[in-house]
């Protein structure tokens, strides 16, 4: 059997991979949004490299701790004010089904993330291997609602069939998200219905985003034994 810190070592490789692949998408002029977790951040890395090669390009990044990491590694920044239309959004997923639908949002960041996908010409998704699934839902769906109608939608979705979560720090305080909210994390164990469900958390007063991103990804790619996999819709 692979030991525990190989199996972490073969995946932060696979990360690594995807991610450098999706930084060379990147054309000289781009407006690129910036995603958030840790495979994301490889592609971060990645493209400011290329930025020291001398590429012209600016970021959107998708929470502050990706703004602060661009900075950091002297990617210049815009806002959605300045660029409303991206041509090339680079991001991690938590589960990935065949139709390129995904769970995202582990990281908490992915209300931000879904409006800088909404308006990406291109949404490129990164990932290691495992996160591939045939139905989503394994993953705990993140809902991230306004604080004081959490216990409500906390009751309706269970109703939906979900074991319900609050998020919190390892400290015990609820976690807070960039906007100011709070995250229940939803596991269905198996959503074999992606666009009813988001359609049904949509409905519910309170809930100000889901971690479900449907039809909007154009392409995975997905780190392999050293190599990457180019899925498509
Ligand atoms: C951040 O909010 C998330 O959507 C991440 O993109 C997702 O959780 C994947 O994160 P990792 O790349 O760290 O697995």
């Amino acid at each position: 059997m692979t030991e525990p810190s190989n199996e972490s070592a073969i995946r932060d490789q696979e990360k690594q991979v995807a991610a450098r692949a999706a930084a060379q998408l990147v054309d000289e002029g781009d407006i690129v949004g910036l995603g958030s977790g840790s495979t994301a951040e490889y592609a971060v890395r990645f493209l400011a490299e290329r930025v020291r090669e001398g590429l012209k390009i600016i970021g959107i990044p998708t929470s502050q701790q990706t703004k602060h990491l661009a900075e950091q590694l002297g990617i210049p920044l815009t806002t959605l004010e300045e660029h409303p239309q991206i041509d090339i959004d680079i991001d991690g997923a938590d589960e990935i089904d065949p139709q390129l639908n995904l769970i995202k949002g582990g990281g908490g960041a992915f209300l931000r993330e879904k409006i800088v996908a909404s308006v990406s010409r291109r949404f490129v998704v990164i990932a290691e291997s495992s996160k591939q699934v045939k139905i989503l839902g394994k993953f705990p769906l993140p809902v991230e609602v306004i604080p004081f109608a959490q216990s409500l939608i906390k009751q309706h979705i269970e109703g939906l069939g979900a074991k319900v979560s609050l998020r919190s720090y390892a400290y015990g305080n609820p976690y807070v998200t960039d906007e100011g909210h709070h995250i229940l994390d939803c596991t269905f164990s198996k959503i074999p219905d992606p666009p009813a469900l988001a359609e049904k958390l949509c409905g519910i007063p309170g809930v100000v985003e889901h971690g479900l991103f449907i039809g909007m990804a154009e392409m995975a790619l997905i780190g392999k034994d050293g190599r990457v996999i180019q899925l498509r819709r």
